[in-house]
C-alpha cells in the first residue's frame, strides 16, 4: 500500500503512542525477536531528507541521535511523564542504543528550564579518580605514556550519568523508576538492528576489544554485522537492579562490586570510595544576553561559556565599520571569533572547583571590545601572523546529545558521552559497562594535544576528584519575553561549540530555517591547528584570494546538532542529516 508520507506519518503517531507494545512494524524493532529492522515510516517512508531530519507538532519534541531512544521518550510522555522522565528514559535508551557513545559508565552535562519551578545546569561528568594523578600517565622524564589516557582501565573517569540521570528524575520527574527504564530493558534485552554506524565502529575496534566486550559485540567470534541483532543482557541486568536499587546501585551496588573486581587487576585505579564519594553537581546555568536572545547555557568545565564569548566577539565585529563587507568581513568576524574563543579554553579552561575561570570577564561586553580592538589592527595593517605550528588532527564519532521542549516551554538540554569511540574499548564483565576514556579529556601534559587536537594548560591538569575540561555545551535560549525558544547541542568533540554557534548564526543572524541551519555546511577553527576547516560544500564560495592569511583544510565536520525551537505554537525539532537520529513528538 502506498499511502502519501504524511498519512503514513499519521499512522505512525496512532500507532506509536496509543498501541506501543501491539504495533507490529514497532514491536518488531523493539523486540527484536522475529523482526530485527527497525520500522519506522517516518525514516522509511520520508520522501525527502528534510522529512527523514525534521518533525513538528504542537505539544512536545524530542530531537535525539537514535529513532528507538526518541521514542522510549515519546512512551514515557504519554505515560503522564514530563519533559524530565522523557530526557531521563531517552537518556537510558541512548546509552543501550549507542554504546559507543556514550553508556551508563560515562558523564554528561544538562541545562534544564521548568517556567514554573527554576533553572539549573547539572554537571555529572566523570571525574578523575582519586589515585589520577599527571604523573600516573608520564614517564620518569617527563614525556607522556603513548595511549594510557586513550585506551584501557587507566583512561576512564568515575563514571556520574546514572547518578545524574537520578538525581534530575527524583528532583523534578513525575514517573516511577520502572517506567523509566522500561523501555532501555527492553532494548537491551530483546535487542535492536545494528545500524550502519554501530557496524563499522564495532569492526574497527573490535581488535581492541576485552573478552567480555567481544561477547557481547560479537556473533561467533566476530564483529556483529549491520542488520544484525544486538542482545546486551548484562546490560539489561544493570538496568534492572537501577529500578531495584535506584543510585544505592552505583554506590555500593553488586555493579560496583563488579567494577572494582574488575580494577582489582589495574592497581585498583578506581575503587569504591571513588564511587561513595561522588557528587552530582547543580548549579545556575551561565547567562548571557546576545543575539537578540538569552542565553542559558553549561559554566565550566563546559565551553559554553566561550561559545558566549564566540557570539559576543562576532557581534562586537559587526559593529565595526573597519571589517571589509560582503563574505570576506563574515569569514573574518566568525574565524577570529572562534579563535579567540578556542584560544581563551585552552589556556583557561578547567575545573573550576580547582582553576579560577574567569567567567564574568569572558562574558563581559570590555572584553570582546579589548579583543576585537586586537583583531581590527590585524584587518586594518593587513598584517597577519603566519599559521601556528601544528598539533595532531582528530577524527572520532561519538558522544550525543538529547534536546527536548514541550509547548509550557520546558526544556531540558543534555549532552553525554564515554568520549572516545567505544571510550577505552574495555567492557567490565558482568555488567554490560563500557569503560569511558574521559581522562584524556584533561591535558596529560600543557600543550600536548588531546584525541581531538585541543590542548590545555594547568588549569585542566590531571588531578585526583577532578573534572576534566569539556567541550560538551548544552544550551538553551529564551526569547525577548523569556520564553523558551531553543534547545540545542551536539557531540562532535572540539566541533560542539562551533557547530551550535554555526547553527544559531544561520537560525537567528541569517534567519534561515532550523532544519536549513542544522544541515547548512560549517566553519570551523579551534585556535590550534591554527586552521580553517570547512565542509567541502563551501568550496567554491569561500573567498580564498581575499583571505590568503587563512590555511584551510576542506573535510566533512564532525559536530552532529540536534535542536527544537518554538515557532508560533509550534515546536520543531530538527536532527542532523548526518546521523541516525529523529525528531519526534506531537
Ligand atoms: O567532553 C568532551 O569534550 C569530549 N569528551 C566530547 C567527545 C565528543 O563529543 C566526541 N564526538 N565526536
Amino acid at each position: 500500500m502506498n499511502f502519501p508520507f504524511k498519512i503514513r506519518l499519521l499512522f505512525l503517531f496512532l500507532f506509536v503512542f496509543n498501541s506501543c507494545e501491539t504495533i507490529p512494524f514497532l514491536q518488531g524493532s523493539f523486540s527484536g525477536k522475529e523482526e530485527t529492522k527497525l520500522h519506522l515510516p517516518q525514516i522509511e517512508g520520508a520522501d525527502t531528507k528534510r522529512d527523514r531530519y525534521e518533525f513538528s507538532g504542537k505539544e512536545i519534541i524530542i530531537s535525539s541521535d537514535h529513532p528507538l531512544a526518541s521514542q522510549a521518550g515519546m512512551e514515557v510522555w504519554k505515560q503522564g511523564g514530563n519533559v524530565v522522565d522523557v530526557f531521563a528514559a531517552s537518556s537510558f535508551a541512548i546509552s543501550v542504543l549507542r554504546p559507543h557513545s556514550t553508556g551508563l559508565f560515562g558523564g554528561g552535562f544538562a541545562v534544564i528550564v521548568l517556567p514554573q519551578k527554576g533553572k539549573w545546569a547539572y554537571d555529572f561528568r566523570e571525574r578523575s579518580p582519586k589515585k589520577g594523578t599527571s604523573s600516573f600517565y608520564l614517564n620518569p622524564d617527563g614525556s607522556v605514556v603513548s595511549g594510557k589516557t586513550l585506551k584501557g582501565a587507566y583512561s576512564a573517569g568515575v563514571p556520574g550519568n546514572v547518578q545524574g540521570i537520578l538525581q534530575i528524575q527524583k528532583q523534578h520527574g513525575k514517573l516511577p523508576l520502572s517506567a523509566i527504564l522500561a523501555p532501555s530493558i527492553r532494548y537491551a534485552k530483546n535487542g535492536f538492528s545494528v545500524y550502519a554506524d554501530l557496524a563499522n565502529v564495532v569492526s574497527k575496534t573490535w581488535p581492541e576489544m576485552n573478552p567480555a566486550m567481544k561477547k557481547v559485540f560479537g556473533i561467533d567470534n566476530r564483529a556483529i554485522r549491520e542488520g544484525e541483532l544486538l542482545i546486551q543482557e548484562d546490560l539489561a541486568k544493570t538496568l534492572e537492579r537501577i529500578v531495584e536499587n535506584a543510585e544505592k546501585e552505583f554506590i555500593e551496588g553488586e555493579t560496583i562490586q563488579l567494577v572494582t573486581n574488575y580494577y582489582s587487576e589495574y592497581e585498583n585505579f578506581i575503587t569504591s570510595d571513588d564511587f561513595k564519594t561522588y557528587q552530582v553537581r547543580v548549579t545556575d546555568p551561565l547567562v548571557s544576553s546576545t543575539w537578540g536572545h538569552t542565553v542559558l547555557t553549561m559554566p565550566p568545565p563546559s565551553s559554553g561559556v566561550h561559545l558566549v564569548t564566540m557570539m559576543n566577539l562576532y557581534s562586537e565585529m559587526q559593529k565595526r565599520k573597519s571589517f571589509p563587507s560582503g563574505d570576506v568581513g563574515e569569514m573574518i568576524r566568525i574565524i577570529e571569533s572562534m579563535r579567540v574563543a578556542y584560544r581563551d579554553r585552552a589556556e583557561l579552561g578547567g575545573d573550576p572547583f580547582y582553576t579560577t575561570v574567569p567567567v564574568p570577564k569572558l562574558l563581559s561586553l570590555g572584553y570582546a571590545k579589548e579583543e576585537v580592538n586586537e583583531i581590527e589592527k590585524k584587518v586594518v595593517s593587513g598584517s597577519w601572523p603566519g599559521p601556528k605550528e601544528e598539533s595532531k588532527k582528530s577524527e572520532s564519532y561519538n558522544t550525543t546529545h538529547i534536546s527536548i521542549m514541550d509547548k509550557d516551554g520546558n526544556a531540558v538540554s543534555s549532552t553525554q558521552s564515554i568520549n572516545g569511540i567505544f571510550g577505552a574499548v574495555q567492557m567490565v564483565p558482568g555488567t554490560g559497562l563500557v569503560l569511558n576514556n574521559t581522562m584524556d579529556d584533561f591535558a596529560v601534559a600543557p600543550g600536548v594535544p588531546n584525541l581531538y587536537g585541543l590542548i590545555g594548560s594547568k588549569a585542566n591538569a590531571i588531578e585526583p576528584g577532578k573534572t576534566p575540561l569539556s567541550s560538551m555545551s548544552p544550551t538553551i535560549l529564551l526569547d525577548e519575553v523569556g520564553k523558551t525558544k531553543m534547545v540545542i547541542g551536539a557531540p562532535g568533540g572540539s566541533q560542539i561549540p562551533t557547530s551550535i554557534f554555526n547553527t544559531l548564526y544561520r537560525y537567528l543572524v541569517q534567519k534561515e530555517g532550523l532544519y536549513e541551519s542544522v544541515s547548512y555546511p560549517r566553519i570551523h577553527h579551534q585556535f590550534q591547528p591554527d586552521r580553517i576547516f570547512l565542509d567541502p560544500e563551501i568550496k567554491d564560495s569561500f573567498p580564498q584570494t581575499e583571505l590568503p592569511f587563512y590555511q584551510v583544510q576542506y573535510i566533512r565536520h564532525r559536530a552532529k546538532v540536534f535542536a527544537v525551537v518554538r515557532e508560533g505554537d509550534r515546536l520543531i525539532g530538527v536532527s542532523d542529516p548526518k546521523g541516525e537520529g529523529v525528531p519526534l513528538g506531537f
